[in-house]
């Protein structure tokens, strides 16, 4: 059992755990976005960087994929991490500023200035929708294609996959599409009903099936009127 300092608190922490998991066990707060529980942990998106060892020869790694180690030290919250993951939330707001997750971190993490353009993208390539459907629908449907700035994520050649069973599993994780799908009415439209192939947010999901809510309560993919406007 690795012996490892968190923030000052002392852990004997267990193998194969990694920085975050043990952060975690001791309840210490590290955010994170392309991380989560049930998927390979992949370390894209930087969010959950901790800053490790001391002195001169200390550095910033990602809490989700840096495995514990006897005698580690780590800091959650020193200067150098909270600039930096500010930084790291200033660049995710850049790209795909209407994603209500990132909203919320903005303010929890108080990113009040934003040094980028905003770009309006839809997708943080965090990568949760490919592990999603690989490792939890078992589909492959979709992976990453290009590289560097043209690096994106699809269906192979771009067409619908025969892979896709249209469960909505990628959607489901997606941090931006969170957003999305609440339509116009935010605090009511994720409902975890819909079980319409159809959604009339069709141009955005095409005919993927929306399984985010329960039926048609939000009124998004069912006329209002059918529901009784619950
Ligand atoms: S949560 Fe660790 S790198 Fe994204």
């Amino acid at each position: 059992m690795p012996r490892v300092t968190i923030d000052g608190l002392e852990l004997d922490a267990k193998k194969p755990w990694t920085v975050l998991d043990a952060a975690r066990f001791l309840g210490v707060e590290i955010p994170t976005l392309c991380h989560m529980d049930g998927l390979t942990p992949w370390g894209g998106c930087r969010l959950c960087l901790v800053e490790v060892g001391t002195g001169n020869r200390s550095r910033l790694v990602a809490s989700c994929t840096y495995p514990v180690e006897e005698g580690l030290k780590v800091r959650t919250n020193s200067r150098w991490v909270i600039k930096t993951r500010r930084m790291v939330i200033e660049l995710m707001l850049g790209a795909c500023g209407g994603s209500k997750q990132l909203q919320d971190l903005a303010a929890k993490y108080r990113v009040e200035t934003m040094r980028f353009a905003p770009n309006h993208d839809d997708c943080l390539i965090c990568g949760r929708c490919v592990r999603m459907c690989a490792e939890q629908m078992m589909g492959s449907a979709i992976g990453f294609t290009g590289r560097g700035r043209s690096l994106k994520i699809d269906a192979p050649f771009g067409k619908p996959a025969q892979a896709c069973r249209r469960c909505g599993g990628c959607m489901y994780v997606c941090p931006v599409c969170t957003l999305r799908c609440q339509g116009a009415d935010a605090p009511n439209a994720v409902c975890g009903r819909c079980g319409s192939f159809a959604p009339t947010c069709s141009e955005v999901y095409q005919d993927t099936q929306c399984f985010m809510g329960a039926a048609g309560r939000c009124g998004t993919c069912v006329p209002a009127e059918t529901t009784g406007g619950k």
